[in-house]
């Protein structure tokens, strides 16, 4: 095992990474395109429900796992629980962060397809319905989104290779702040076109009466998927936290964080889907129609203005995505580093180069390729749901169970307390909730999924 491991400046740099990884496209694109599957407000309330009562907990557990550990997802579960099996739930991970990554990387690609077309202004007089064309013509090509997403990998690649994790750190405490007042320009443009109530009820007010098995595993799904976890990504990043930073403190930043930028992703997307007559149930391509006419709508008067924020937008975007995706490819990186002694570079070559097969496969599968199902999903499909709706939960499943029943409470207790030097006021609930109602709640939701308990 090699002692050179990194590690993140100081504690705003642990808190700026994790929060890096955990904001992304699945806040700003698939929050809202679930939100609009599953029928708004009573979703989101569910969700909510998934990230106190579960996300925030499995986050302090995989923190406390990779800075015990100081090892990649596989190995530490090697090391705390030697000659188990436990090492399977590390390997699972890494699986779903190859998986993942593979897909996630289509979108981040089409991101950068966007930065391009805001650019040239080509969002200038289109209507609605050329902007719903214009994404199907462009997913549908078979060459334009393969491009961009190799082109996106190969970026990951390069920061992961030349360790140029600090300059993201820097440069994440500037776009950060920056991604957040955008969106709030944004949401505020989105609320005040025409017709943007629908689009707000839609966001506040729950209609239970829709609620149903997939909407809680949905919420579940997104949860997980939203805040990075069930897969050790968020263990890899504390295996380079330093000894004085504080657990629970970074996963409550994180959490607050994560579900005040979805939140706001869903008050620019409904309002104006609403507002131009796009239907929120348009599944993975809804942010990408609905965002344009946001800025040819609200800004009818100050095309500059229009101009300025699309480019940054996607910009911010892009990045957001960029880190992310960084987070993914490190999981994987660090366990074929670690695990098979290959140097970082070898290691990462590799998974760029599955990650760029199975990429093309998957951004394939929304176009020409539209025919070849597994269990009825094309692969993109099939990639995020096995991922998001199955391994990422089962991984949460796992983690609860083994830093609440299996792992010596000493060590918990250390970890959380930085070897008692911290108050722990949540600390018998946080147990209370590894060791019972996580594992009890996934488990029923998956049970309740397979149509078992009706
Ligand atoms: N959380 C990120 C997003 O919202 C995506 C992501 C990064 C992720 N690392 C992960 C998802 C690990 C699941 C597991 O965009």
């Amino acid at each position: 095992m090699k002692n050179d491991r990194a590690n993140f400046g100081s504690k705003l740099g642990a808190i700026l990474a994790s929060a890096g990884s955990a904001v992304g496209l699945g806040n700003i694109w698939r929050f809202p395109y679930e939100t609009g599957n599953h029928g708004g407000a009573a979703f989101i309330l569910i969700y909510l429900g998934c990230i106190i009562a579960l996300g925030l907990p499995i986050m302090v557990a995989e923190f406390l796992i990779g800075r015990r550990s100081k090892a990649n997802t596989a190995g530490a579960f090697q090391r705390l629980a030697p000659l188990t099996h436990w090492r399977w739930v590390g390997r699972m991970g890494v699986l779903a962060g190859l998986l993942i990554l593979s897909y996630y990387s289509v979108v981040a690609g089409w991101t950068l397809e966007y930065i391009g077309e805001a650019v040239s202004n080509s969002f200038a007089g289109e209507s609605p319905t050329d902007f719903i064309s214009s994404f199907q013509d462009f997913s549908s090509n078979p060459w334009k989104p393969v491009l961009w997403l190799i082109v996106f990998l190969l970026i990951t690649h390069f920061i992961i290779v030349k360790g140029v994790e600090k300059g993201i750190e820097k440069s994440s405490k500037i776009m950060m702040p920056m991604l957040f007042i955008l969106l709030l320009v944004l949401a505020g443009c989105s609320i005040s076109l025409p017709g943007a109530e629908k689009g707000i009820e839609f966001l506040l007010k729950p209609d239970f009466s829709k609620v149903d098995a997939s909407v809680f595993l949905g919420a579940m799904g997104q949860a997980f998927f939203s805040l990075s976890l069930g897969m050790g990504c968020l263990c890899t990043y504390a295996s380079y936290f330093g000894p004085k930073t504080n657990l629970t403190k970074t996963a409550l930043s994180v959490g607050a964080i994560d579900t005040f930028v979805a939140i706001l992703a869903g008050f620019i997307i409904f309002p104006a889907a609403f507002s131009v007559g796009i239907k929120p149930d348009a599944g993975p391509s809804l942010i990408f129609i609905t965002l344009p006419n946001v800025f040819q709508q609200a800004f009818t008067g100050a095309p500059l203005l229009a101009y300025i924020f699309s480019i940054m937008f996607y910009i911010l975007l892009a990045v957001a995505a960029l880190t992310s995706t960084i987070s993914l490819h490190e999981v994987v990186t660090a366990y074929l580093h670690e695990e098979f002694n290959l140097t970082r570079g070898k290691a990462a070559k590799l998974v760029t180069g599955c990650c760029i097969f199975f990429g093309i496969l998957c951004s394939l599968s929304l176009g020409i390729g539209k025919g070849y199902t597994l269990f009825g999903l094309g692969l993109f499909d099939l990639f995020d749901f096995v991922t998001a709706k199955i391994m990422l939960p089962l991984g949460g499943l796992f983690i609860s169970i083994f830093t609440g029943w299996y792992l010596d409470k000493k060590i918990v207790w250390k970890e959380i307390s930085n070897n008692g030097s911290l108050k722990t006021p949540f600390y018998k609930f946080f147990i209370f909730i590894l060791k019972f109602i996580a594992p009890i709640a996934i488990s029923i939701i998956f049970i309740n999924e397979l149509g078992l308990l009706n």
